[in-house]
């Protein structure tokens, strides 16, 4: 592990990936580092040039479908509308989506629930896929998606009844900040809900090296816990209504896939017949989909990282 003042670290939020840049983001998420590879081979199942997120499956329910990434969508905005009915603003059906991503989420929520979506991404590449997304889906005078950081919303005071972010604040590298926008262009009276990954302090700090290993392939600078973001919340002026760990839903299952995937990878070669196909079908480097499959496995196993859902409204 990179050299950390080992006294400082009191809590996993203390354990930063300490080369982490914003650009690591924009790499991961525009192809351009190895990172993204995992995008590619997870292409073979699921449209992960319209959803990024890892989606929510009972067990009866496939995983890693489409249809996953919506259910999860589904659950947020069920528990964000029901806040949104009894608000002063029920009527007011516009939604900011901050880091939409390629617009899955953003457009499922104008298809399935008749909102207006403004969406904001760092990432340039996924504000042109949500726009084009959003253009095929013939919902562009609906769903509108722009550049825009969370760190600092280009947005009024006061000026959105409903907000979401879906298992992007990982990314984001001052969280607690990130609430105080969201409550700041939030209405008295709007509502907020959030999905992310949490991490499990005891486990993390009992292993440091996997923990690091984990931020760093995912570009992440560094995770809150479940407790942490409920006192950011409150710290922010939101009002937290409702949380929920769903782990079992998402992060279990793809650990029960990363160690399929581990052991299908032993044979040499059915490893090397299958990295050809890989390269040649999606162009993705299967060592990198390894490396970033036995990371994620490393912790996931462990149980040191939860999946967080939150429902919160602005007093
Ligand atoms: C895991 S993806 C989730 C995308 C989308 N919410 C979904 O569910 O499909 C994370 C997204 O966060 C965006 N992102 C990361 N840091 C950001 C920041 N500081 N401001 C805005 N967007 C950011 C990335 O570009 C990426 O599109």
């Amino acid at each position: 592990m990179p050299t950390q003042n080992m006294s400082l670290i009191k809590t996993a939020r203390d354990i930063r990936h300490p080369t982490w840049r914003v650009g690591d983001v924009h790499g991961q998420y525009s192809y351009t580092n190895p990172h993204a590879d995992l995008y590619r081979y997870l292409s073979q199942w699921s449209d992960m040039e319209s959803f990024l997120n890892v989606g929510y499956s009972r067990p009866w329910q496939y995983h890693l479908h489409t249809s996953s990434h919506r259910r999860l969508i589904n659950r947020l905005a069920d528990g964000l509308l029901a806040l949104h009915t009894v608000s002063p603003h029920a009527t007011d059906r516009r939604l900011l989506d901050i880091a939409a991503g390629r617009g899955g989420a953003a457009i499922h929520a104008s298809q399935r629930y008749g909102l207006e979506v403004v969406g904001l991404d760092i990432t340039p590449y996924n504000a042109y896929r949500a726009t084009a997304n959003a253009r095929q889906q013939k919902v562009s005078r609906q769903v509108y998606f722009n550049m825009g950081s969370a760190d600092r919303l280009p947005l009024a005071d006061n000026s959105f009844a409903l907000a979401w972010s879906i298992e992007s604040p990982a990314h984001f590298a001052d969280k607690p900040a990130f609430l105080k926008e969201v409550s700041r262009i939030l209405k008295p009276g709007g509502v907020f809900t959030m999905a992310d990954l949490l991490v499990v302090d005891e486990v993390a700090l009992a292993h440091p090296q996997i923990y690091h290993e984990f931020l760093q392939m995912w570009d992440v600078p560094y995770l809150e816990t479940f407790a942490s973001y409920g006192q950011a919340m409150a710290e922010a002026g939101l009002e937290l209504r409702r949380s929920e760990i769903v782990t079992r839903y998402n992060l279990d299952i793809l650990n029960q896939d990363c160690q399929l995937f581990l052991r299908l990878s032993q044979p040499k070669w059915l490893y090397n017949t299958y990295k050809w196909y890989l390269y040649w079908a999606k162009g993705a480097n299967l060592d990198n989909v390894y490396q970033h499959v036995l990371a994620s496995h490393r912790a996931l196993r462990l149980g040191m990282i939860d999946y967080g859902l939150f429902w919160a409204v602005k007093p």
